[in-house]
């Protein structure tokens, strides 16, 4: 029974994911761990996690779905992006990995745009420099932390450290490389003139390859710990936004992914480098060779229900708390939800950005707050669409959504409403895992390319079209638009008092 393992190194475990040939799921397995705040708004975890956690899962599900190792063809890698790992000259780590989401870098996001101007540095990476992405951290350990910056012989992105361990070869996939801000995105590699005026060695930097293709073997010494084969093939893989998009086959243009879970990220493929002019979306290389992606990141969708149940009903289970909110009308007798809890990243990369209920009576119960929370993480969500329209990706036909707001047909229903389109569940849920194992059968030539082995093996399982309510909502999305500039001031003064 061919076999290939998609392994997902995030931020809170790593996952190793059996499919067989055909793309049905044969067992997972996961390690779980945690990540140190050393202050307020730092985010570090030290890369020897994601490798013991790896080496538990592998044999584990190995054992688990009774698969013979000389089975697997092929491994896929995915994980956490923009998260930086240095490296001495004997492979071993200088400093815990700074993460994705930690915000230590705004003097260096400045430094950064000032090297480059920030129109040049827009136009060859996709993107505007912000305080998650890879290059800033760089600069930050350079700047603070010089002797230990002096000691690094290589960079590498978190789910390359496993790569590393598991094959002994430094390198990284195109998307994960574009989440760095060192990428022409357009040629897909490294740009020697951002590399050149942020002054770090490009012998730092790892090779880049495609999705699909072959990295490197699992090593002698890894096949000891993770019972692989030796010689087993490690393809490329890609960033968890990108595989997950090649998990639910966002692989054509067109076809947009909407994952809802604590975060909500709307990801568009794209046949062209398109860039957003203010660099509001991310514009990186896609998993699937060819092709490109944007994409938007709204930071409190699920979590913006998480935090109104934890906050102001915490008895109360989620499908109780959301059921009464069917019954209130669209626009919740004009109450609407601003999602900003934790800051925000699109369409406004400020972390100052605060949320709030506007509009509330006397007349409001319950049911129309919590309803005002699902429409307006819909609206936030929109705006990523409008940005993407805007940039020239005109024909948005189908949005497929996952993640756990997926679950509800209401929420699915409100968000149809609102971004006006059609929108269909898949009958594949395990993300980017299963992306990255799609990756490494592609690699393997069990599908001639991506898109193939997507269209072999994901269906869609359901659709919801937009309904009535879509015209209450037009009328209610300017008014959404127009709170978040008139707040600002509010956010920046009520953000200094509470530091
Ligand atoms: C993508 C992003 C997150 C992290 C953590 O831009 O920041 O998806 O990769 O999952």
């Amino acid at each position: 029974m061919t076999c290939f393992l998609g392994i997902d190194a995030s931020t809170t475990a790593t996952k190793a994911l059996l499919m067989r040939a055909d793309g049905q799921v044969v067992g997972v397995a996961s390690s779980g761990y945690n990540y140190e705040i050393p202050q307020p708004m730092w985010t570090e975890q030290h890369p020897d996690l994601w490798w013991q956690a790896t080496a538990v899962s592998i044999p584990q599900v190995l054992a688990e779905a009774q698969v013979d190792p000389a089975d697997v063809k092929g491994v896929g890698l995915t994980g956490q992006m923009h998260g930086l790992v240095l490296l001495d000259r004997d492979g071993e780590v200088l400093r815990p990995a700074i993460l994705w989401n930690d915000q230590r870098t705004a003097a260096e996001c400045d430094e950064i745009r000032e090297r480059l101007g920030k129109e040049q540095l827009i136009q060859i990476t996709g993107n505007d420099a912000l305080t998650g992405f890879t290059a800033p951290k760089i600069l930050w350990v350079k700047n603070n932390e010089p002797e230990v910056f002096a000691q690094a012989r290589q960079i590498l992105l978190p789910k390359d450290y496993v790569r590393f361990k598991l094959t002994g070869e430094y390198a990284t996939d195109k998307a994960g490389g574009s989440g760095t801000l060192l990428f022409d995105v357009r040629r897909r590699d490294w740009s020697r003139t951002v590399v050149d005026a942020l002054e770090i060695d490009p012998a730092l930097l790892p090779p880049t390859f495609e999705g699909p293709t072959v990295t490197g073997h699992i090593s002698p010494r890894a096949a000891e710990v993770t019972g692989l084969r030796t010689g087993t093939p490690v393809v490329g893989g890609g960033g968890d936004q990108a595989a997950g998009a090649v998990g639910t086959g966002a692989v054509t243009e067109g076809i947009v992914s909407l994952s809802l879970g604590t975060s909500g990220v709307v990801f568009a493929s794209a046949n062209q480098p398109i860039i957003e002019p203010q660099g509001r979306l991310h514009a990186f290389c896609h998993a699937v060779p060819g092709l490109w992606h944007l994409m938007g990141v709204m930071l409190s969708a699920g979590g913006s229900l998480r935090w109104y149940r934890d906050a102001l009903a915490p008895d109360i289970e989620f499908d109780f708390l959301v059921e009464p909110a069917a019954s209130m009308p669209a626009g919740s007798d004009g109450l609407l939800y601003l999602p900003y809890l934790s800051g925000e990243r699109t369409p406004y990369a400020d972390p100052q950005a605060r949320g709030a209920f506007v509009g509330l009576t006397v007349r409001h119960t319950q049911a129309h707050l919590t309803r005002a929370v699902l429409e307006g993480v819909a609206f936030g969500l929109r705006d990523s669409f409008e940005l993407m329209k805007g940039a020239g990706l005109a024909d948005i036909t189908q949005v497929r959504i996952t993640g756990g707001g997926a679950r509800s047909p209401m929420w699915r229903q409100i968000l149809s409403d609102v971004f006006q389109v059609d929108l269909v569940t898949v009958n594949t849920t395990e993300g980017a895992a299963y992306g990255a194992a799609l990756l490494a059968a592609t690699g393997a030539g069990v599908f001639p390319d991506v898109a193939s082995a997507c269209e072999a093996v994901i269906q869609t399982t359901g659709s919801t079209t937009p309904g009535q309510a879509s015209a209450v909502y037009e009328q209610m999305y300017p008014l959404y638009r127009g709170l978040y500039p008139a707040l600002r001031p509010s956010f920046d003064a009520v953000a200094r008092i509470a530091t």
